[in-house]
């Protein structure tokens, strides 16, 4: 009998995830139907109620609702705690369990796709949002020196701070504002964008001299040249690398689609695909 998934979110239309989940399938021979469904604001429960109860086995969550679903669910994995938001739920005769496969997506797409090593680097988080807390927790587990997160509205920074602080083992954790970066004699080895200011063309206020040598501008945000992408290549610091956030999108989808089916699909044909279709 084929299995029955979706992505739901409110916009949703824009998703790849059925795309990205039909080649999944495809590709490692699973019979599952994936499509996307509209949520209005304040319907959540009732639509994954509804899904659920037509057979459906397990859903993607996007924009907004992602804490509602941490909310909603019977059990939560440590990865969805430490978000404190959740992405994927599945559902079985017992209950939902949710779990936030974003961090992992991020951690794997700079160290496995991107061949960068968070171990012993310092790190510049910026934002201190929900696509910030996904991640703080995973980036942590991969040990770097130092964790900073910068955000506008510092108090944010500085909660997200206190709340990942009992993860950060032996790194040296703090929260700045935009402007105190500027201080800093040494640049950062890995910068991640995690902001929403790309949405609108934006970015932080960020100043010269942020990147090290070989460090890796990461942006969040796919689809085409973000200005912080472009901020990042006109630095000119030597030997920097630029990515945005395609293949974590097909990462933590592939961490989704492992949950659900206990098969880990080849991601890298999947990124190829997207990226082809983008250009
Ligand atoms: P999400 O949960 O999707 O991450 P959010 O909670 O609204 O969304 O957080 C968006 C993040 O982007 C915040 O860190 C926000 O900074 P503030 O907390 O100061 O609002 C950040 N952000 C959005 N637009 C920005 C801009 N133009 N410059 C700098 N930061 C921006």
């Amino acid at each position: 009998m084929t299995d029955s998934y979706a992505v739901i979110g409110n916009p949703v239309a824009h998703s790849k995830s059925p795309q990205i989940h039909a080649a999944f399938a495809t590709q490692t021979s699973q019979d599952i139907i994936y499509k996307a469904i509209f949520c209005e604001v304040g319907a959540f429960a009732v639509a994954v109620a509804q899904f659920r109860e037509g057979g459906g086995k397990g859903m993607n969550v996007t924009l907004p609702f992602k804490h509602e679903a941490s909310q909603l669910a019977n059990w939560r994995s440590v990865r969805a705690q430490s978000a404190g938001a959740a992405n994927t739920l599945t559902f079985d005769a017992q209950g939902i369990t949710a779990d936030n496969t974003d961090g992992v997506g991020l951690v794997r797409d700079i160290t496995e796709n991107l061949r960068v090593s968070l171990r012993g680097k310092s790190i510049l988080l910026m934002g201190a949002g929900g696509a910030s807390y996904g991640v703080a927790g995973p980036l942590l587990e991969e040990a770097p020196r130092a964790l900073v997160v910068a955000n506008r509205t510092v108090s944010k920074a500085t909660a997200l701070v206190k709340h990942v602080a009992p993860n950060a083992a032996r790194c040296v954790l703090s929260a700045s504002s935009y402007a105190a970066l500027k201080e800093r004699s040494e640049g950062f080895d890995v910068v991640i964008n995690a902001t929403s200011a790309g949405l609108s063309g934006g970015m932080p206020e960020l100043a010269d001299g942020l990147f090290a040598a070989g460090a890796l501008a990461y942006d969040m945000v796919y689809g085409g040249v973000t200005p912080f992408m472009a901020f990042a290549q006109a630095q000119g610091a030597p030997g920097v690398h630029i990515a945005d956030g395609l293949g974590m999108l097909v990462e933590q989808a592939a961490e989704s689609f492992y949950i659900w089916r206990r098969v880990r699909p080849h991601t890298a044909p999947v990124i190829a695909l997207l990226r082809r279709a983008s250009q």
